[in-house]
């Protein structure tokens, strides 16, 4: 994110680069009008010019995790995964809550990551679409996860923007302008975060 230019006298002058910040969107939703992945859908239009956001679209395809994989072959779904996490500046996630807890599925994609540390120190933030009162059981599980990964947690950027299912349109998106223009603000607040502390890439993920 920042790059070093070395003058004439050969100093290196630190300067911010207008590299866009890449933000990765994760939902926790397998179902096809998912709001969850809605809300992500729309990040990706509503997302401000200085934010590439990129919505991950494999949760469906991860095998049941198992610490017995070969780390020279993943699976290619978990490389795929691990490569999206770790080009990220950043992650945002929002997901369902099932029978009190984050889905299976959804916690299986985290399982995956807590042996690589693909998330460890990356700012991370998640959006709950979820009614009033509900999903708070989901939403305290992940920060536990993301906890356990030793992820950042930027509070500011975690909130609450419910979405009804017939809030979703044909092209699965959210039209409403007060919602986009919320998302606009959460991922322009997360980049600055991004920029600010950006995310040490262990020596093992290193290309
Ligand atoms: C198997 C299952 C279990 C659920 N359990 C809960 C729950 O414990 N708490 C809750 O608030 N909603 C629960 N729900 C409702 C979902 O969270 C809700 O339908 C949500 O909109 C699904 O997200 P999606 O639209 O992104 O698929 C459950 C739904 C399913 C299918």
């Amino acid at each position: 994110m920042y790059i070093a230019v070395v003058d004439q006298e050969g100093a290196a002058l630190l300067g911010e680069s207008r590299q866009a910040v890449r933000v990765l969107l994760v939902s926790g939703s397998t179902r096809g009008s998912s709001t969850n992945t809605a809300a992500l859908r729309t990040a990706v239009l509503a997302a401000p010019d200085e934010v590439e956001a990129v919505l991950y679209e494999g949760l469906a395809d991860l095998p049941a995790f198992t610490p017995d994989e070969d780390p020279g072959h993943p699976h290619p779904a978990v490389r795929v995964l691990r490569e999206r996490i770790t080009a990220a500046d950043a992650v945002v996630f929002s997901t369902p809550e099932y029978a009190g807890a984050l889905p299976g599925s959804f916690k299986n994609l985290l399982d995956w990551t807590v042996g690589g540390g693909e998330l460890n120190r990356k700012p991370v933030a998640w959006i709950n679409v979820a009614a009033p009162g509900r999903g708070d059981a989901a939403y305290a599980e992940l920060a536990k996860v993301l906890g356990y990964v030793d992820a950042v947690i930027v509070d500011e950027c975690c909130v609450r923007l419910p979405v009804a299912r017939d809030a979703v349109g044909a092209d699965g998106s959210v039209a409403d302008a007060e919602f986009r223009a919320r998302l606009t603000d959460v991922l322009g607040t997360l980049a600055l975060h991004a920029r600010q502390s950006p995310a040490e890439v262990p020596a093992t993920l290193r290309r």
